[in-house]
C-alpha cells in the first residue's frame, strides 16, 4: 500500500537531530512530507517562512547529495495538525523520541492526535546515539549566549542565528 508520512514539527530551528529523522522516515513510506507548523503558542524565534525556507534547503542539498529521494517534501501548515494530515492524505505520523522526559507530551499528543483522526497512527523513532540530546531550544539558549552551535545545526541556520544574537 502506497502510504505517505508525515513528519512534523515547529523545527525552530532544525537540527542535525531533525535531519537524521528525515532521513531514516524517508525509509519508512512512499512519501513523506516534512510539517512545519506554525505553532504561534510556543512564540517561535523565526517566521514560519524562515523555517520552512532552511528546512527546504537542507532537504534540497540531501536530494541533491542522493542522501534522501526526491520523494520526500516541505509543507508549512497552520492549525490542527490532524486537519493537515487529512489534507495531505497521511496515514502515519513521525515523530522522534530523545529521552524518556519527551515520552509524556509525544503520548499525550498522540492519543489526543488519535481521537481526533482515528486513521492515524503516530510511529516513534528513537534518536540517533549521536542527536539524542540536540534540541531546539537547548540551540536557541547556547547561541543566546554566544555558544558554538556548529554541531548541533547546519551552517546557514548557524549563521541566521549568530546574525540574529550579534555574535
Ligand atoms: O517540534 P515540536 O514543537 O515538538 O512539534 C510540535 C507539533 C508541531 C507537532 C505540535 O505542536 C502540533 O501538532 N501543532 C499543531 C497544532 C495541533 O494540532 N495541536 C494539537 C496537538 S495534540
Amino acid at each position: 500500500m502506497a502510504q505517505i508520512a508525515l513528519y512534523p514539527g515547529t523545527f525552530d530551528p532544525l537540527t542535525f537531530g531533525h535531519l537524521d529523522m528525515v532521513v531514516r522516515a524517508s525509509t519508512l513510506s512512499s512519501k513523506l512530507i516534512v510539517g512545519i507548523a506554525e505553532n504561534p503558542g510556543k512564540n517561535p524565534l523565526f517566521s514560519l517562512e524562515q523555517r520552512k525556507r532552511f528546512v527546504e534547503f537542507e532537504i534540497n542539498t540531501m536530494k541533491d547529495k542522493g542522501v534522501i529521494s526526491e520523494s520526500v517534501e516541505v509543507q508549512a501548515f497552520t492549525g490542527l495538525l490532524t486537519d493537515f494530515a487529512k489534507r495531505v492524505n497521511a496515514s502515519m505520523l513521525i515523530r522522534g523520541l530523545r529521552a524518556v522526559s519527551d515520552f509524556e507530551y509525544e503520548f499525550q499528543m498522540a492519543s489526543a492526535n488519535k481521537r481526533l483522526h482515528e486513521n492515524l497512527e503516530t510511529v516513534f523513532l528513537t534518536a540517533s546515539e549521536k542527536q539524542h540530546f540536540v534540541a531546539s531550544k537547548l540551540v536557541k539558549e547556547i547561541a543566546r549566549y554566544g555558544g558554538d552551535v556548529s554541531s548541533f545545526v547546519p551552517s546557514i541556520i548557524e549563521k541566521e542565528l549568530m546574525l540574529l544574537f550579534n555574535k
